[in-house]
């Protein structure tokens, strides 16, 4: 039986699912697991979760997540963790099959992240985001068919596609024309897929994202994908590689360079609190039978263009920001990006983005400030 949420009032969890009391969560220990964990914990739900610390394998021994695996046991004494590595199948279905019926919802957010790390190796980015995102969901066809499965895609599945659109340089970042019909909230699920660039670890995560929508489909699991854009928090541990205004706020806040890749800096990104993100979780365990595709993000009222960015974290640190530039941009990168949340919202009424830019990238350096100072 579920208790109620603790930390958020309004949500319950969902009609019908009252034998049910568990929430899985793969990539526990990382920016949006970690977040996720803590709202099932405050929601009632016994949390179980699963990360093997794959971080430190990919981005070395500062990354590890050893510390939030501390943090989670400490605060939530009731929190299961399992060092499983979602490519080991059979440890996972053994998991799957002890937990079966009681599981009310899977947060599948394990993942290789990065793209240039997937183009290091591709056979291994493939293996974690996509082959095991097919097991994993094996498991719960097997073992708990009723569970909603939560999926964090990205906004990668679109590859490069939004390249196309008009885009016009202006000073500090591109923009699109007003009558443009993504100029007002942003780009919506109608976006194309294919016959673009994705990037290797774009192309492993569109095949799950397609996976998991098969499994919905085909097999009717309750599926729900999350086409995120940049998700960030203060908690976040950015690398180059990952998390690009986390790591330039903590760049600008150390005085160290932060090495601008193409555009001049002009590309634009809308940036999400995990914390909204895992609200977004909590409205969804609480009204679970909505399956789809959708993006996420912080929309158009938390955009800005890494030009920006650089001088938003330089007036907060009072300092001039130490900027290299490389003409090359990142393979595949999006020129622009805004995400046209409105289909969850229209799901979700209540879910709002809680951070414009301005204090989000103020929280990032406040964050790393204090880090600083320790
Ligand atoms: N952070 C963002 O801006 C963003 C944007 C769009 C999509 N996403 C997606 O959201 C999900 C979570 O992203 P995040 O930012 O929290 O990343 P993260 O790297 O912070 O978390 C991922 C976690 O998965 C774990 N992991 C990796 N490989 C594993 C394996 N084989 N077995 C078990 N655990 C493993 C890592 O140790 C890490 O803790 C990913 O699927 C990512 O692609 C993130």
């Amino acid at each position: 039986m579920y208790r109620r949420g603790l930390a958020c009032d309004e949500f319950a969890v969902g009609a019908g699912m009252d034998n049910r009391s568990i929430a899985v969560v793969t990539g526990s220990l990382g920016l949006v697991g970690s977040a996720a964990v803590r709202r099932f914990d405050a929601l009632g739900l016994d949390v179980v979760g699963i990360d093997n610390d794959g971080r430190r394998m990919f981005f070395g021994d500062e990354s590890s997540t050893a510390p939030q695996l501390a943090l989670l046991q400490t605060e939530l004494p009731r929190y299961r963790h399992l060092k499983l590595d979602i490519r080991d199948d059979q440890p996972i279905d053994d998991l799957f099959r002890e937990l079966g019926g009681r599981i009310a919802v899977v947060l599948h957010a394990a993942a290789q992240p990065s793209h240039d790390w997937a183009a290091r190796a591709p056979r291994i980015d493939f293996a974690i985001n996509a082959t095991a995102t097919l097991s994993l969901l094996e498991s719960v066809r097997a073992h708990a068919p009723e569970a909603l499965f939560l999926y964090m895609s990205s906004n990668k599945v679109y590859g490069d596609g939004p390249n196309q659109l008009p885009l016009r340089a202006a000073e500090t970042r591109f923009v699109l024309p007003a009558e443009h019909p993504f100029a007002v909230h942003g780009i919506d699920e109608t976006m194309p897929i294919d016959q673009c660039r994705h990037s290797l670890f774009g192309v492993s995560k569109t095949a799950a994202d397609l996976m998991v929508q098969e499994y919905s489909s085909r097999f009717g699991l309750d599926t729900m994908v999350f086409r995120a854009g940049c998700i960030t928090g203060p908690e976040h541990r950015a690398v180059p590689d990952h998390g690009f205004l986390a790591y330039l706020c903590e760049r600008v806040a150390a005085g160290l360079p932060y090495t601008v890749v193409g555009y001049g800096g002009r590309q634009v990104r809308d940036n999400l609190h995990v914390d909204d993100l895992a609200d977004a979780f909590a409205f969804a365990v609480s009204a679970p039978r909505v399956s789809g595709v959708y993006n996420i993000g912080g929309g158009p009222k938390a955009t800005v263009s890494v030009s920006e960015a650089l001088d938003l974290a330089g007036r907060l640190t009072e300092s001039v920001p130490i900027v290299e530039l490389v003409d090359e941009p990142r393979y595949g990168d999006h020129m622009w990006w805004v995400s046209d949340f409105r289909r969850f919202q229209a799901a979700y009424p209540a879910w709002r983005p809680s951070h414009g830019t301005d204090d989000l990238i103020a929280a990032l350096v406040d964050a790393q400030l204090a880090r600083l100072a320790k």
